[in-house]
């Protein structure tokens, strides 16, 4: 298993239908990082033939609600394992921590987060993103019921950790009510000298 001074962590964290997923692409297109979503390893594991979560998973995803952390640390640190195997060691951990439980557990167990990227935008800016991603995307959760509980979920339990993390300042806010385009310019401005190529 890796040591956890062997691997660097950034958290990237945002709304649902903020766009962490393609400015996280962006960043692997221009420096050297392992992009891990934890929702893309949720998605997969419940999709997974012969997962004895993959109901859980699926009920936790439509209901908006977080899955219980060991499942999705258990998945991280699996993907984590798979890429330090081949000599990547620096990642951008996707939609996570999403909930103060799995901060912690995370940094007790695994590794400790060198900052926190926040995507911030309004309420009414996601909710058309999810919207028009939910025309193309087949997520069980990007319709209106499932958006709305995502969006409580996202208040109620996964702005305690940027809290959290700003009070030990360790956020860097980007704000993200423009175009992709825009927000990626900002956000390389904002982290190029926090980022290793
Ligand atoms: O990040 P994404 O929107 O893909 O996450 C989809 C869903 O996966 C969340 O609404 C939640 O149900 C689950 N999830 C979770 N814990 C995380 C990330 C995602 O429970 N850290
Ligand atoms: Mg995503």
């Amino acid at each position: 298993a890796f040591k956890r001074d062997e691997v660097k962590v950034i958290f990237v964290l945002g709304g649902p239908g903020v766009g962490k997923g393609t400015q996280c692409a962006n960043l692997v297109r221009d420096f050297n990082y392992v992009h891990l979503s934890a929702g893309d390893l949720l998605r997969a594991e419940q999709a997974r033939p012969g997962s004895e979560f993959g109901e859980l998973i699926s009920t936790y995803i439509r209901e908006g609600n977080i899955v219980p952390q060991e499942i999705t640390i258990a998945l991280l640190r699996n993907a984590m394992q798979e890429a330090v195997s081949q000599g990547r060691t620096k990642f951008l951990i996707d939609g996570f921590p999403r909930k103060m439980d799995q901060a912690v557990k995370f940094e007790d167990d695994v590794a400790l987060s060198e900052f926190t990227l926040y995507f911030d935008c309004s309420e009414e800016i996601m909710l058309q993103r999810l919207l028009k991603r939910g025309e193309t995307s087949g997520r069980s959760d990007d319709n209106i019921e499932s958006i709305r509980k995502r969006f409580k979920t996202f208040i109620e339990t996964s702005m305690p950790v940027v809290d959290y993390y700003r009070s030990l300042n360790k956020v860097i806010v980007v704000p993200c009510d423009k175009s992709q385009e825009e927000v990626y310019s900002l956000l390389k401005d904002k982290i190029r000298d926090r980022m290793d190529i």
